[in-house]
């Protein structure tokens, strides 16, 4: 079975609705593994050893978070200059090239309405245009890169509405596995 690791970064997910529900949903999948980076680090440095080893052994990546300021959570952006830094400028024979190639899915929650992004909505900018910046880095890594997930009024849903977006996350991921899994190939009769 392939290994799937979801790095959730939520700064505080014991006030949380959307991503643990989420994250909830996906714990159950045969293969798929979360961890929440928040509650590894919290504010210390991160474990680049530790991550690097981690990153190895998936066989595919997901940076699950809550939209805040347009951005994703500041640790994601440390977890970045740390680890990928490391992997891809300093050991990039020896760790960064054994990354590349590996499939990347974004999985994020913001709480306004989806009109409110767009150009000519309230933030002018369509969610998936304010997350280019993790295009970037997974085309630099050469990560594939795949449609988001995106789950808006993510902080107003009602348990109904938990309900469906867990399914939802549930068939996507579901879906994206499927589409990444490497081909089988069976002997030659
Ligand atoms: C500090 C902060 C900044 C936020 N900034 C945005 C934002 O820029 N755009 C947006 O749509 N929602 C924003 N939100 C709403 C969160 O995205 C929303 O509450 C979250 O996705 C809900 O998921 P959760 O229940 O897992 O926290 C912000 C929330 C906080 C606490």
């Amino acid at each position: 079975m392939t290994h799937t690791r979801i790095m959730l970064f939520h700064p505080d997910l014991t006030r949380s609705t959307a991503n643990a529900a989420l994250a909830e949903a996906a714990w159950g999948m045969p293969g798929v593994k979360v961890v929440d980076m928040y509650g590894r680090y919290g504010r210390s440095g991160v474990d680049t050893d530790r991550e690097v080893r981690e990153l190895l052994a998936a066989d595919r990546l997901v940076l699950q978070f809550p939209v805040h300021w347009y951005a994703p959570p500041a640790l994601l952006q440390d977890w970045q200059a740390a680890v990928l830094t490391r992997m891809f400028y300093i050991n990039a024979e020896a760790e960064g090239r054994w990354l590349e190639g590996k499939p990347l899915l974004i999985a994020a929650t913001a709480g306004n309405v989806p009109s409110a992004y767009s150009a000519s909505g309230q933030n002018g900018f369509a969610l998936e245009t304010l997350l280019q910046p993790l295009q970037a880095t997974a085309r630099r890594c050469r990560l594939r890169w795949a449609a988001p997930f995106l789950l808006y009024e993510a902080n107003r849903l009602k348990p109904a509405g938990l309900e469906r977006a867990a399914r939802d996350y549930r068939r996507h991921l579901r879906h994206w596995i499927d589409e990444t899994a490497p081909l089988q190939l069976t002997a030659a009769e």
